[in-house]
């Protein structure tokens, strides 16, 4: 295994299975998370220029349980803010001690700092619209839990694709599996990228989309990542693309129902977030486990 976890591909099927096999075991028989004080001499930092609820504090409570040390890096209150590039920035600390870097940030920057910083290791804690392999891990481990294999299951991802980079990864490690079908919907101006993709087919039309689905994942309008203001009208937008009760009646009755969070309720009523089917609640406490095995696993490499 390399040092560096910057991308999902950058894992084998086996590695990705291994991976939420060892996540399991972090995990008690009541459900809480195990505390091993495994890396006492381990310093993580947490380095986030994009903001971040569920990512951020799952990896710092991960660093918690496995006794490292955790420098909660502040980007407000940074040398940033005085003309410091990203670059120096994660060099000083490369060169005070930190053995391996989390990284939020709205450029694909990580990859270079990998290369130009080969002793600390990198965990891409979300790379603009490109790349978000640890939610991707923790997808995959809830489907498990939930349906015990991918193989055969109908999966449905609807919402804004085209700037989620949950879907990309998500979708590039499900591709390791033997899939029944992936199906991508929504509006077609924020599908564009899924258009005659390779990985599945594109079916603008919700209620077909979820025929027969086993799982279902609805993404946000990334508000944030629009150039131009967004001409939209959500009330028809919601009519269309909306998960709602009714439109999930066309899936599978045990279909189970996830969102990385955060959850805008444009793309899902609270009813279908609420709902025996929604697993939304339990992937974030799986970003937990799933982020105390990746730790585990980058600082032993
Ligand atoms: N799913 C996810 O990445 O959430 P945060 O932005 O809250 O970390």
């Amino acid at each position: 295994m390399t040092k560096n976890l910057l991308s999902i591909n950058d894992l084998s099927k086996k590695e990705i299975l291994d991976l939420i096999e060892f996540a399991n075991h972090f995990i008690d028989e009541d459900g809480n998370f195990r505390k091993e004080d495994l890396f006492p001499e381990k310093i993580v930092a947490n380095v986030f220029c994009e903001p971040s609820t569920r990512t951020k504090s799952s990896f710092a409570i991960a660093a918690n349980n496995l006794g490292c040390s955790l420098i909660d890096f502040d980007v407000e209150n940074s040398s940033i803010q005085k003309g410091e590039s990203i670059f120096e920035t994660i060099d000083a600390l490369n060169l005070m001690g930190v053995d391996l870097c989390v990284f939020r940030h709205s450029d694909s920057v990580i990859r270079e700092l990998a290369e130009c910083l080969p002793k600390m290791s990198f965990i891409n804690a979300g790379e603009g619209a490109i790349s978000h392999p640890t939610q991707a891990l923790l997808d995959i481990k809830t489907i498990i839990d939930h349906k015990e294999t991918l193989d055969g299951l109908n999966i449905v991802i609807v919402g804004d694709l085209d700037h989620s980079r949950v879907t990309s990864s998500f979708v590039e490690g499900i591709s390791n599996f033997d899939l029944g079908s992936l199906t991508f919907s929504g509006h077609p101006e924020m599908c564009n990228r899924y258009q005659g993709s390779k990985f599945g087919k594109y079916e603008p039309h919700l209620e077909k989309a979820l025929e027969n689905a086993d799982v279902v994942m609805a993404l946000r309008i990334q508000f944030e990542r629009y150039e131009k203001e967004l001409n939209l009208d959500l009330d028809t937008y919601k009519s269309e693309y909306q998960l709602t009760s009714e439109k999930l009646e066309s899936a599978k009755g045990d279909a189970i129902i996830m969102h990385p969070g955060p959850v805008n309720y444009i793309e899902i009523t609270e009813a279908v977030y609420d709902c025996d089917n929604s697993v939304i609640r339990q992937q974030v406490a799986n970003g937990v486990a799933i982020r105390m095995a990746i730790l585990s696993r980058f600082l032993s490499s």
